[in-house]
């Protein structure tokens, strides 16, 4: 028998996800960012449940050919475009759209020979200062694509710092609409947070919405906002099981580094998961995780193949016992337990988006609705 740790996808909470999307920017239309294969959860995997959208972005050229490969024919969307000239065949044997974000990008297209011209989407650092044209050279980079025949639309583009937190998206907004406000082509701004948040702000146009997080079932503004607040479904879980228990006395103390002592009798079970699985080795003692579906912690420090839990709520639990890491628990009371993966998150010091992309390899992962 393999070890009892597996990741489920759930296709049809993606759906839900994207419908949460659409109905926060009702007048665009949406891509779904699937980079870094697709937040963690796989490509092949999430396609069913976010097929509805109306493109897919993603940075990686192989990512884009499994898209094609698995019979997409809509937009696809390079996020940070060609990292080479030879990327530009495949754009135009594929038709893929891209971002054009520095002028080494714009001498490749010109060089460039197709009959395809390409659709574009150039890029504005307008205060995030990673990529993109400056406000100032932004209309010069425009005018010179506008006037390549490798170039068929060009679209505006920039992305927000600060959608999530105190400082917002206004200041970016304005700069961007101050360097852009007579330059035609569609509009695309706008990430998670900014859909969620933002997403009512007149001031913003925005043809085409990037989602990323938010259809993976995670809060882009937690612990401001969770995924009650904001209707989103967990899309992924990570499930294992109790392999044995331990009986504590008052004193005893759990793992490497003895970092848990036991104040009184406590029993504790061992779960096949460990930091090797992808699990945050941070996650300190208390870091939620559901026991048969009842709320309970971990105790001690996460070593490479297991981990401890207080097994004090649920009694009953035993060797075999289901154990949810992150995601969808088995139902209490007819209702399904939810553990947001924003909790262990948070628990561990970071962020839901580091926990989904790091599931290891060797967790085998598959869809179940
Ligand atoms: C350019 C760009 N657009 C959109 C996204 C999606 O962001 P989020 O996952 O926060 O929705 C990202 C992700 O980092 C990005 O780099």
């Amino acid at each position: 028998m393999p070890r009892p740790i597996e990741a489920l996808v759930h296709p049809q909470a993606l759906a839900h996800n994207l419908g949460r999307a659409r109905a926060a920017a009702p007048d665009a239309r949406i891509w779904a960012v699937v980079k870094a294969n697709a937040y963690g959860h796989g490509i092949a995997r999430v396609f069913e449940g976010l097929r509805g959208a109306d493109g897919f972005a993603l940075l990686d050229l192989a990512e884009a050919e499994l898209l094609r490969s698995l019979d997409w024919r809509g937009p696809i969307l390079l996020l940070e475009g060609a990292f080479e000239p030879r990327d530009l065949e495949l754009c135009s044997r594929l038709n893929l759209w891209h971002v054009v974000h520095c002028q080494q990008q714009v001498d490749w297209l010109a060089a460039h020979k197709t009959q395809q011209p390409h659709r574009v989407f150039l890029k504005m650092n307008s205060g995030m200062n990673r990529l993109g044209f400056t406000p100032a050279a932004f209309r010069s980079a425009w005018v010179r694509l506008n006037a390549l025949p490798q170039v068929d639309e060009i679209s505006l583009m920039t992305h927000f710092s600060d959608a999530d937190g105190a400082r917002g998206v206004d200041h970016q907004l304005t700069t961007f609409a101050a360097a852009t406000h007579d330059l035609p082509g569609e509009r695309s701004l706008s990430n998670s947070a900014a859909i969620l948040r933002h997403g009512i702000n007149e001031a913003i146009r925005n043809d085409w919405v990037r989602a990323g997080i938010m259809s993976y079932g995670s809060a882009p503004d937690f612990p401001a906002h969770d995924i009650h607040h904001w209707g989103l479904q967990p899309t992924m879980t990570l499930r294992s099981r109790l392999i044995a228990t331990q009986q504590l006395q008052p004193g005893d103390t759990v793992g490497y580094g003895s970092s848990y002592r036991a104040r009184e009798a406590q029993r504790i079970g061992i779960v096949a998961c460990g930091y090797a699985d992808g699990y945050p080795r941070h996650a300190g003692t208390d870091t939620p995780v559901l026991v048969n579906g009842v709320r309970t912690g971990t105790v001690g420090r996460v070593s490479m193949d297991m981990l401890a839990v207080d097994l004090t709520p649920v009694p009953q639990a035993d060797v075999g016992s289901e154990v949810t890491l992150w995601g969808r628990g088995p139902a209490l009371d007819g209702r399904p337990a939810v553990l947001a993966i924003d909790d262990v998150a948070r628990a561990a010091g970071t962020i839901g988006y580091e926990l989904m992309c790091a599931v290891a390899p060797r967790v085998p992962m598959r869809c179940l609705d």
